[in-house]
């Protein structure tokens, strides 16, 4: 795979149970950084009947392999999942970077305080943590950070 056969493309209704299936094995993969309060047929729900259809969802594809997923609402990014096999390999960063597209003058998002990789992967990416929380406000109850990214648009010539 390299990044020029990646595409991006919004979601098909038709792919929701896989996108649930990479949903799913790339939280288990990253469980110690990301916990889980849900059985897997409660996501798979979930992904299926609620943000699939309900929030602006993107794949990442490689001819017919599914790399990614993306999930912004407003400019909020609600969730970004890259597969396990193919996480490290700028798929993340192609995903964002369409993010930063679609939402040129701001982006926003919410990553646990304990996801060292993901906090990591954001911060190269130009993101800010400008709160902390302690968790009461998210349904596992743990401390999380928001992040915001401002783009460019807007600004006058300096
Ligand atoms: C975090 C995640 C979205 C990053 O996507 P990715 O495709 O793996 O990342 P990329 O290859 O685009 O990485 C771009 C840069 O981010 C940083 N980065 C990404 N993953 C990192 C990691 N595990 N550790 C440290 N830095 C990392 C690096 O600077 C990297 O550049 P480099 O590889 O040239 O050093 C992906 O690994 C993932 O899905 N993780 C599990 C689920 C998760 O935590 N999602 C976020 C929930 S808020």
């Amino acid at each position: 795979m390299t990044a020029a056969q990646i595409i991006i493309r919004r979601a098909r209704a038709s792919e929701a149970p896989a996108i649930a299936d990479l949903y799913v094995a790339a939280r288990r993969r990253a469980s110690a950084f990301v916990p889980t309060v849900h059985r897997d047929d409660e996501t798979r729900a979930w992904v299926s009947g609620y943000l699939v259809p309900r929030l602006e969802v993107w794949v990442a594809k490689s001819r017919a392999i599914l790399l990614g997923m993306m999930a912004l609402d407003g400019d909020l990014v609600d969730q970004l999942y890259i597969a396990p096999a193919a996480q490290r390999r700028g798929v993340g960063n192609r995903l964002i970077a369409h993010a930063k597209m679609l939402r040129p003058a701001r982006l926003r998002l919410y990553t646990f305080q304990r996801n060292a990789p993901a906090r990591r992967f954001y911060e190269s990416s130009g993101f800010v943590a400008i709160e902390f929380n302690d968790g009461s406000h998210n349904e596992e109850h743990e401390p999380d950070v928001l992040y915001e990214w401002k783009g460019t648009s807007g600004l006058g010539p300096s």
